[in-house]
């Protein structure tokens, strides 16, 4: 039989991301980027964004719609050129509510009902009187024939609203607001959150060229210096997290045949806070069959799909407690596992640490692919723009990929560097918005 001590073992290996493998994989994500650009059959779907990075004299005072999944923001964003801007006003409110009895993101939602909830908050921020620009950050698969047109593929993150598939967005949006009495709200661009990273991260620091979110999903933006429309540079979605050459174990098999959307975004589902936590439930719950955890109460409770999110995921990595007393209390009380024993919840510590440390060198992986695209001879320096709640707070989780990129270049003239980018979102669809109005006049 078994022991404890030997499946964790075995874990370890099955989730180690070798240095050789991070290689193979940047290699397979540049070519993956090559066939995307020409057309070709690509994991990649490399959307245009009909944006280049800003001159950073875009300035002005926009409204940003931020809406990601999990919550919907608007912002009035001033920009104040050369990479400041000021924030005037905000709402948010999340688009499910319990508490509220709502939830705009179920399959019992419409279209119609969500951006109608959407105008509402809209509505709270701007004056009768006065003609707002309005930026729109929606951090999903949209297919764009201009920057202010943008279709959605499918949705990712398990958002499952029904009615907007394959519609424009902007349209949705201008309809719920002429419906709402907001006509003095017009629409000039919709932009994906990585884009609005990368554009937020350029407007501060022209050099950068990568954009990304490791956040509830995930997925980056790059500058493409020739794109294949235009033949001039633009930046390009590249919806990374569908990029399927990679490692699986029995446990990304098991979530992505239980998912909403079986055999869509692979990467996603092994890197990003919507699934960490359930890749962990997963593993703890085979520990549990096999005999090998000992806190009864756990089982049965943790039978319950997706009951851990990222920001458990996190707390399970933060308790430095010689006894793991943080673990305990919340295995207590959100949880009711009572008596659990140390030894047990060292195993979760463990489980949500290998889980995070693969996460955050596959992700590293695909910016070495993008870097191996953008300077093939591997002799410049990059900075990663990035946003999100696992490479802002996960703890080791920023380590680990700037560790992963120093390795993978360490025989090389080039460098990567990673910064964190906040705002992104908000001031990046308010300088969309700029550029939308200059390109016009
Ligand atoms: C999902 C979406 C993508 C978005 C990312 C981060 O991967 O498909 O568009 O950028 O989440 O929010």
């Amino acid at each position: 039989m078994s022991t404890l001590l030997t499946e964790l073992q075995i874990l370890a290996i099955q989730l180690r991301i070798l240095p050789t493998q991070i290689n193979i994989m940047a290699d397979k994500f540049s070519q993956a980027i090559l066939d995307g650009l020409e057309k070709k059959r690509s994991p990649l779907k490399m959307l245009p964004s009909y944006l280049s990075t800003p001159s950073r004299k875009e300035v002005g005072t926009f409204l940003a719609l931020d809406f990601g999944g999990t919550n919907v923001r608007v912002l009035l964003t001033q920009l104040l050129g050369q990479g400041h801007y000021r924030v005037h006003s905000r709402v948010a409110s999340p688009l499910h509510d319990i508490d509220n009895h709502y939830n705009y993101i179920t399959d019992q939602s419409t279209a119609d009902q969500l951006f109608d909830f959407i105008a509402l908050k809209i509505g709270t921020i701007v004056k009768p009187d006065t003609r707002y620009l309005l930026g729109h950050t929606f951090s999903f698969p949209t297919h764009q024939t201009s920057l202010n047109t943008g279709t959605l593929i499918h949705w990712t993150k398990e958002i499952e609203t029904t009615g907007m598939e394959g519609k424009d967005i902007t349209q949705l949006l201008t309809a719920a607001l002429s419906r709402n009495g907001l006509t003095n709200v017009l629409p000039q661009a919709i932009i994906n959150d990585t884009v609005g990273t990368l554009l937020t991260a350029a407007y501060m620091n022209q050099s950068t060229r990568i954009g990304s979110i490791c956040g509830t999903g995930h997925n980056t933006a790059y500058l493409e210096p020739s794109s294949p429309l235009t033949k001039a540079p633009m930046i390009i979605n590249l919806e990374s997290g569908n990029f399927d050459q990679l490692p699986f174990t029995s446990y990304d098999i098991q979530l992505d045949a239980n998912s909403e959307t079986p055999g869509a975004q692979p990467l996603e589902k092994m890197v990003s806070g919507h699934y960490i936590g359930e890749l962990v439930r997963l593993i703890a719950c085979n520990l549990f069959d096999a005999g090998l955890l000992a806190t009864s109460s756990g089982r049965n409770i943790l039978t319950t799909p997706y009951l851990l999110n990222g920001a458990h995921i996190s707390l399970l990595q933060e308790d430095d407690t010689g006894e793991l007393v943080i673990i305990n209390h919340w295995l207590e009380d959100s949880l009711h596992i009572t008596n659990s024993s140390i030894e047990d919840r060292n195993v979760l510590k463990t489980i949500a640490t290998l889980i995070c440390t693969r996460s955050a060198r596959l992700v590293a992986a695909t910016y070495l692919g993008i870097i191996k695209h953008i300077d093939p001879h591997l002799e410049h320096s990059h900075n990663i723009a990035i946003d999100g709640s696992l490479y802002e707070k996960m703890p080791g989780y920023a380590q680990d990929i700037q560790l992963t990129l120093d390795q993978a270049l360490a025989d090389t003239a080039a460098i990567a560097t990673t910064t964190l980018t906040k705002d992104g979102s908000g001031v990046g669809a308010a300088i969309a918005t700029a550029i939308a109005v200059n390109t016009k006049s």
